[in-house]
């Protein structure tokens, strides 16, 4: 294993003002994305909107990496360059999204364990061959009556820790996202207790497979009220609450902590990152990793300006900026108009 280069590609998927672009969803999950602005879903309009989106001019100024599924690792833009190709020339390291999703967890009704496991080995490699530089694998907790079960937890985090091992076998860093869900109507509080309980068992876990926090990148999920919760906690305890519980839960030689968006507003989850950034310095850097909250307005302009790339573009590479500058704490909401 090389600890020099793990700990290279860590620390630049979390430089200053860089943060990841997630446009890892699976074949399911963009045919969603793509039905709420009527795109039929097919390989070459899967391919041809990430084409538009990692052809953005500049984008390698506030994007550090990008998660791909798959399919978009060898895929190439309509005019025949590789994907992977177009990233390395903007220095945007490429990921892949390597877990095989969320599935019932036995006897535990409502709850969720990720798989992907078998055969993890050789497809790192494949994909190390192919030009990926780092992965990720995504867990599910769910808040709810009675949920989550220290049984979620723990099967969960022991997945975690063993993807990272592997991963980091392979000479890709792991990405390690345990996100806790915001559906529901808990309160800040909950979340809060859930979210450290799930922390305190990963990286229990990641010790005990003698992963090297320093190549590993945490994606955590921030803690927020829930969707459906009556009175939702504003910016600032949000970003209190969120720092409070990596402080106590993340060991300080964790690469860096980037965040999921998980459902937030564009707008407010730039806000939520830049005021964690303006409460000080932390031991790691802290930036984003968002999916929705990047492409939501690129999606549907894309959906409406097929023939011509520029105004998609243009709406990442302001979202891009705008998170950019909330990594430094360097945001103000002025700048979205
Ligand atoms: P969202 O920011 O849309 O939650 O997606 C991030 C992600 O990659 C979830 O795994």
């Amino acid at each position: 294993m090389d600890i020099s280069e793990l700990v290279t590609t860590a620390q630049a998927l979390v430089a200053p003002g860089k943060g990841i672009l997630a446009i890892d969803e699976s074949t399911g999950t963009i045919a969603k994305r793509f039905a709420t602005v009527n795109v039929e879903p097919t390989e070459q309009s899967r391919c041809h909107y990430r084409s538009t989106l990692l052809t953005t001019p500049g984008l390698g100024e506030h994007i550090s990496g990008a998660i791909l599924f798959d399919e978009t690792l060898r895929q190439a833009t309509p005019d025949g360059q590789p994907l992977v190709r177009v990233m390395q020339e903007q220095g945007i390291l490429p990921g892949i999204k390597v877990d095989k999703g969320a599935h019932e967890l036995a006897g535990h009704g409502g709850e969720k364990v990720t798989e992907g496991l078998d055969g993890l080995r050789e497809r790192l490699q494949e994909y190390y061959a192919l030009g990926a530089r780092f992965a990720k694998w995504r867990a599910v907790i769910t808040i709810g009556d009675g949920i989550p079960s220290s049984a979620c937890i723990e099967a969960n985090a022991h997945a975690l820790a063993r993807y990272a091992a592997l991963c980091q076998e392979t000479g890709l860093v792991p990405i390690v996202e345990p996100e806790v869900l915001m559906d529901g109507n808990h309160d800040l509080d909950d979340c809060f207790d859930v979210t450290e309980a799930t922390l305190r068992s990963l990286f229990a876990q990641l010790y005990d497979q003698d992963v090297i926090l320093e190549g590993v990148v945490l994606k955590a999920s921030m803690v927020i009220s829930g969707s459906d919760c009556d009175e939702r906690a504003d910016v600032e305890e949000v970003a209190q609450a969120t720092l409070t519980c990596l402080l106590n839960a993340v060991p300080a030689a964790v690469a860096g902590i980037v965040f999921l968006s998980g459902g937030q507003g564009d707008q407010e989850a730039t806000a939520h990152l830049d005021a964690m950034n303006r409460m000080g310095e932390f031991a790691w850097p802290l930036s984003f990793s968002y999916g929705r909250a990047l492409q939501q307005q690129a999606l549907k302009t894309w959906a409406a300006h097929q023939d011509n790339p520029e105004p998609a573009q243009q709406a990442l590479a302001h979202r891009a900026k705008m998170n950019g500058l909330a990594a430094l704490g360097e945001y103000d909401p002025a700048l979205e108009k």
